[in-house]
């Protein structure tokens, strides 16, 4: 796997150019929509679902599901849509940094993967986490 692009905020291949700093307010494509986050304590840790929504635009595929998952594994997990995958972390307790991925490949074979991270506590009805990381990889 070779990183071609490294494109922290720029988005640049996905034709958002922009001379001035990108106001993500003003980007639904770089702003995802989370509701119905919940956890509840388990024998090795502490599960977790919610909902997200991301936005299609033209460049960027728009997706809405459900994850689950535990931190119990510090891996990604793969949500109802597999082409999300989210994991929670404690930062510190009761805290938890929810990080999300969506991935998805372009036509030419390019794989794009997104990321996004909020903090939050349990149970939150609605919140929104910024996309602040754009990978192509080839
Ligand atoms: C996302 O899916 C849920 C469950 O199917 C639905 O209730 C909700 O309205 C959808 N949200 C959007 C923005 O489409
Ligand atoms: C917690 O999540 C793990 C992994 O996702 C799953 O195997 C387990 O059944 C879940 N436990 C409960 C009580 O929901
Ligand atoms: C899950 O979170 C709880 C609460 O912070 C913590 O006690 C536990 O060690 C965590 N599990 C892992 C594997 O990090
Ligand atoms: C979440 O909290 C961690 C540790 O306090 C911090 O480094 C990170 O910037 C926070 N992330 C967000 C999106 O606020």
């Amino acid at each position: 796997m070779q990183f071609l692009t490294l494109l922290p905020l720029a988005l640049s291949t996905l034709g958002l150019v922009s001379a001035s700093p990108i106001r993500r307010e003003d980007n639904p494509a770089l702003t995802w929509h989370v509701s119905n986050f919940n956890t509840v304590h388990t024998a090795v840790g502490y599960n977790y679902t919610f909902n997200i929504y991301g936005v299609a635009t033209q460049n960027t595929p728009g997706f809405n599901t459900t994850c689950t998952g535990s931190n119990a594994t510090t891996d990604l997990a793969a949500c109802a849509d597999p082409l999300i995958k989210s994991r929670i972390q404690a930062d510190p307790f009761p805290v938890w940094n929810v990080r999300v991925e969506h991935e998805w490949i372009k036509s030419g074979d390019m794989e794009f993967y997104t990321y996004g991270e909020q903090n939050v506590t349990s149970p939150a009805p609605r919140f929104t986490i910024p996309v602040t990381q754009e990978y192509g990889v080839a």
